[in-house]
């Protein structure tokens, strides 16, 4: 494994260098270096410096590139990297790349596993927090997101060397369970079954459940207290009524897994650390809280107040710890929550991959957990808070009939329409393999519509849009990865292999200088959480690879170098797009 430096880094360095031999009065100064159309890159720095050192930047940039040329008749031979440099305008530079350094800098991304992106300076470790369904309660559109956000965040943290630490923090606590348990204590056989039952099962036999034991909880009074009372025995840990709880959360945990299946997003079960997994630490966070002061009572709930944080009244709106018959709430979770997980598991940045809707919870539970001591400086904690799933009429996603839309209907759909498109284009599939295709590119269409846009924004889904075989659709960048494999098929005898001699076409330029640029884009990916522009370089990526194929013919190139090199790109663009694909948790079938 060895990290290949960037065209632009080294040349960043290059300019840096010249630019401190130049003017060694100036110290260590930005060349601020950029893309462009004119050259390939456009240094803008040494405006900037001249003003600040009064002097004039044309001249400033001309010795600059007095410099350059002594640095490179130094350690690299001359014109290795740079073919051309020019002072334009009020006084940048315009550098042009050799076709050889391109060539080159890519042959040693090829020889790479990680194709030549690094590892992270300083990595650490996250605990994330994503997949976070309700027991006993079907999936729907909104965990969508926090599954296909999360998945993909984890698998871009570790790819850079981060210790990720997943937890799915499901909702499996509360009063609603007094309700259930003691309508299974009251129809014994309801949750009884022989043998396996599918995911499908197991959550129309929890709904069927959910909805009688409701009807009796709101027409039969002795009912409802005899549920209530159940609550306090869950509360207090009573074997039998813990027993029949962990019947609820298994039969869930059938369904979920099912699901997640569907949605091929990988769960371990040591990651689910359910709202109950912190129950023993409840009454000591409320006790510390009170204890420090950052906590007060207020009409007996136990408070954490904010300044700017009021109700529409106007009147101060606190976080409630613990409600006045004693109740913990989702807050005192939550902020047990960050005890273990900074405490225990040493977690120096925490994620929340949460709807922007539940923003005002996470703003006031980490303030309090700042005042409490327990999220130190050093310790990082974001939420990344999604925007809403909207329908084509730009409303949230509702059914027709306004229900709230179950996550397995939606995505058997985009399997459905996806098959379809794959069957319509395959030429030699078996059905098996379409259908296999078809749910690979289905699931990817839901993925990637949701990847590609930016978190915090809510977006329209629309099925006609996202299996759609042109624009900006994993469809699209499937497509481009499947026929990459075809070509490497039909290539016979001839092998990718890199030519720095050659001179390269337009387009074979454009598309190189993108490759180069994968360990940066994920560079950024990284470190702002946005999935969103990995998947825009990929869609680049692969437009950039249809302009090439469309301009420069491969296996029909003029001489037998040429077919090398380019099979060579072919190739090194298969493999960016498949590792790109794989960090956003989307399939590349080898064929379609
Ligand atoms: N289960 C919750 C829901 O379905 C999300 C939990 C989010 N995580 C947390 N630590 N509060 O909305």
């Amino acid at each position: 494994m060895a990290s290949v430096p960037s065209l632009a880094s080294s040349l960043h360095q290059r300019i840096a260098d010249a630019l401190s031999a130049a003017l060694p009065e100036a110290g260590a100064a930005d060349p601020l270096l950029r893309r462009s159309d004119r050259a390939d890159f456009q240094a803008n720095g040494m405006l900037a410096l001249a003003k600040k050192l009064k002097g004039n930047p044309r001249e400033l940039a001309a010795k600059v590139v007095e410099a350059m040329q002594i640095s490179a008749s130094g350690a690299e031979p001359a014109g290795e990297l740079i073919k051309d440099v020019e002072v334009s305008g009020p006084g940048f530079l315009n550098i042009t790349i050799t076709d050889e350094a391109i060539v080159k800098t890519l042959a040693a991304r090829a020889a790479d596993d990680r194709l030549g992106v690094p590892f992270a300076e300083a990595p650490g470790t996250t605990v994330i927090d994503y997949a976070q369904p309700n027991v006993a309660k079907e999936m729907h559109v909104g965990h969508l997101r926090n599954s296909v956000i999360g998945d993909a965040v984890v698998r871009i943290l570790e790819f850079s060397g981060e210790k990720v630490v997943r937890r799915h923090h499901i909702g499996d606590w509360g009063t609603q369970f007094g309700m259930l348990i003691q309508f299974l204590i009251e129809h014994p056989h309801e949750l009884d079954h022989e043998g396996e039952v599918s995911g499908e099962e197991a959550m129309s036999s929890l709904n069927r459940l959910y909805k009688a034991s409701r009807t009796l909880f709101d027409s039969d009074e002795e009912f409802k207290a005899r549920a209530r009372r159940r609550v306090v025995d869950l509360q207090a840990g009573d074997e039998e009524t813990l027993a029949l709880w962990q019947r609820f959360v298994d039969e869930s945990k059938i369904y979920f897994y099912s699901v997640f299946d569907k949605l091929d997003v990988e769960i371990r079960d040591e990651d689910i650390v359910g709202e109950s997994g912190y129950n023993d630490m409840l009454a000591e966070t409320c006790r510390l809280l009170e204890e420090s002061g950052v906590a007060v009572r207020s009409n007996g709930a136990l408070c954490v107040f904010f300044d700017d944080v009021k109700g529409p009244d106007g009147k101060p709106s606190p976080l409630i710890v613990q409600k006045s018959d004693g109740g913990f709430g989702y807050a005192a979770t939550d902020l047990s929550a960050i005890r273990d997980r900074v405490g225990n598991l040493k977690a120096d940045t925490l994620l929340y991959v949460v709807d922007a809707r539940q923003s005002l919870h996470f703003k006031m539970v980490f303030e309090t957990a700042r005042r409490a001591g327990w999220l130190t400086e050093d310790v990082k904690a974001v939420q990344l808070g999604f925007g809403t799933v909207l329908g084509k009429d730009g409303k949230p996603f509702k059914t027709r009939e306004g229900e709230t839309v179950r996550l397995v209907d939606l995505l058997d759909e985009a399997i459905d329409r996806a098959t379809a498109v794959v069957r319509e284009k395959a030429q030699d599939l078996t059905e098996e393999q379409i259908a296999e295709r078809g749910a690979q590119v289905g699931i990817g269409a839901v993925k990637y519509a949701d990847l590609s846009t930016s978190v915090s924004r809510d977006y329209k889904f629309d099925l006609d849009q996202m299996v759609s075989l042109n624009g900006d659709t994993s469809v699209y960048l499937q497509y481009a990865f499947a026929r990459i494999q075809s070509i490497l098929r039909k290539a016979g005898e001839a092998r990718p292999v890199a030519h720095p001699e050659l001179a390269l076409a337009p387009a074979e330029r454009a598309l190189g200088m993108h490759l180069d640029q994968f360990g940066e884009n994920l560079a950024e990916v990284t470190a702002s959480y946005e999935p969103h522009k990995l998947a825009g370089y990929l869609y680049q990526l692969a437009s950039l690879y249809t302009t090439f194929y469309a301009e420069c013919p491969v296996l029909k190139a003029d001489t037998p170098q040429q077919v090398e090199n380019r099979l060579f790109l072919c190739d090194l663009t298969a493999r960016t797009l498949r590792q790109g694909m794989s960090l956003l948790g989307i399939r590349t079938p080898e064929q379609l």
